[in-house]
């Protein structure tokens, strides 16, 4: 057995809160033990999102340990942490997208305004247009650029009329083409493509269609946006483009994003989440003081480059 599995089934087998004396690490940070107060970041008004005493399992493997956390609304949350420390993890239970890992089992509780999003009945469907995913690599499908933006709509909310009308013969066009400029224009690409939405979708450059996907998860109105370093594949212009609408985005969207760039989180998020080998959430709170004044050392070793 190896010895993270070891260590992992020892784990399993103990009470939770042993996991925070652990003193073991991997990649070289200071030894220390978390504290709770370090990551009970509170803020005004409900939380959009509330994570409680999350776990995941891949296997034998513990991914994500005993993590608990609240997202505020309208906010841009990020979440950093070196390689294999289980942001992507974190962020895909945000909408249930580990349900289709078949190693995966997953603890705790996660609400959405409240509601249990881990129960039975509840409409995966549903649940992923209200959450909805930009990936780190743009994957648009392969249609024209307008389709790529109609889709959604059509697949989920539009289904009855929209099937119903276009039997009918009265598909309304109108409708689609406000929807689709509606779309671009909120995630900064209609400048670019109004005169070619015919276009296959692939022609455009790895930023543009980084923006078209935040385009199409944008069309079937989500309240929530989770992305997982959507702009690590881009050039520094097309970087800061995705930065600045991420900006616009929170005014009217909760934005969870990952990122492996500390300056992009410093730059567009509220409040930033640090999660450490071993699937830790370590300490989360406003931005400004986990890139000023950190508490956990560790921390302070991760955001000045000492590690990771
Ligand atoms: N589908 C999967 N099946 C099995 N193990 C997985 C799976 N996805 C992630 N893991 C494991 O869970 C742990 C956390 O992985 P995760 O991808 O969440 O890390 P991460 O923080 O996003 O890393 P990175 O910064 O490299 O993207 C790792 O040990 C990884 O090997
Ligand atoms: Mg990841």
């Amino acid at each position: 057995m190896s010895e993270t599995t070891q260590r992992t089934t020892d784990m399993e087998t103990e009470n939770r809160t042993d996991t925070q004396t652990d003193p073991e690490t991997t990649t070289g940070e200071t030894e220390e033990q978390v504290q709770d107060e370090w990551r009970n970041y509170e803020f005004a008004g409900e939380p959009k999102l509330a994570v409680d005493d999350l776990d995941v399992y891949y296997g034998d493997d513990h991914a994500l340990k005993g993590v608990s956390m609240d997202i505020p609304k309208n906010s841009v949350t990020a979440l950093i942490g070196p390689s294999g420390c289980g942001k992507s993890t974190f962020l895909r239970c945000l909408n249930r997208m580990n349900d289709r890992v078949k190693s995966a089992r997953i603890d705790g509780s996660v609400k959405l305004d409240g509601q249990e999003i881990y129960q039975e009945g509840v409409n995966l469907v549903e649940l992923r247009k209200r959450v909805g995913m930009v990936f780190q690599s743009p994957n648009p499908f392969p249609k024209s650029i307008a389709e790529n933006i109609s889709y959604g709509p059509r697949k989920h909310g539009d289904i009855e009329t929209g099937l119903l009308a276009r039997l009918l013969g009265r598909a309304n066009e109108d409708e689609r083409d406000e929807l689709v400029e509606r779309c671009l224009r909120d995630a900064a690409l209609w400048d670019e493509v109004s005169d070619r939405l015919d276009d296959n979708a692939l022609g455009l450059s790895g930023g543009q269609q980084q923006r078209l996907c935040i385009a199409r998860c944008l069309s079937v109105d989500p309240e929530v946006i989770l992305m997982d370093e959507p702009a690590s594949a881009l050039d520094p212009i097309a970087t800061a483009k995705i930065e600045d609408l991420i900006d616009d985005l929170s005014e009217h969207y909760t934005v969870v994003i990952v990122t492996h760039n500390m300056q992009q989180a410093a730059r567009i998020s509220d409040q930033t989440a640090v999660f450490l080998t071993g699937g830790e959430l370590v300490e989360y709170d406003d931005t400004d003081k986990i890139f000023e004044n950190p508490q956990s050392q560790r921390v302070e070793e991760y955001i000045s480059g000492k590690f990771g």
